[in-house]
């Protein structure tokens, strides 16, 4: 739960949507580096729900490569899509466009309508949500 609040501020929702949700983890030996909850979200479509890595591992490499394990693992198993919601600057925008994903549509107000307090990340507060999807149709392999 620590690292999964990383990714998302509010625990109630976390909550909400783990039960119908898969969850990835990256250890290095006995240390979870990462985690990552994916959730289907309609025919042949998984929406990522969260991915964190702790702060003393982040940089490294770590999140990049469960990212891409996870796409993986949706792709090999016939998955249509995989989509994920991020807020409209950062580096996690690079993050995810770096594996594939393209932004297909924007919820304004998203997170002040969503979350009872603001969220600011880097000194800004986030108000719209982008919301990106990876078509494994649209790329190889
Ligand atoms: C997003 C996250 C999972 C990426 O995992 P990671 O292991 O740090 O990522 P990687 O080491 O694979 O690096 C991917 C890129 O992100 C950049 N990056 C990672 N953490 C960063 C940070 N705190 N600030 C700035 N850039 C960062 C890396 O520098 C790298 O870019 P580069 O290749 O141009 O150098 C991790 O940073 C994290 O847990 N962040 C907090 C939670 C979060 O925002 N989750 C996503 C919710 S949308």
């Amino acid at each position: 739960m620590e690292l999964l609040l990383l990714a998302d501020p509010s625990e109630e929702k976390i909550r909400s949507y783990l039960p119908g949700s898969k969850c990835f983890t990256a250890s290095l030996d006995a240390v979870v580096v990462g985690a990552c909850v994916v959730q289907p979200c309609g025919e042949g479509a998984h929406e990522l729900m969260s991915i964190a890595v702790p702060p003393d591992y982040q940089k490294s490499g770590y999140g990049t490569a469960l990212l891409k394990w996870v796409i993986t693992y949706y792709r090999n198993s016939g998955a249509r899509q995989l989509e994920v919601g991020t807020g409209t600057f950062g580096y996690q925008l690079a993050f995810y466009q770096r594996q594939g994903f393209r932004v297909t549509r924007i919820d304004h107000d998203f997170f002040v309508k969503n979350y009872p307090e603001p969220i600011f990340e880097d000194g800004i507060q986030l108000f719209d949500m982008l919301r990106l999807t990876l078509r494994f149709s649209d790329t190889a392999g």
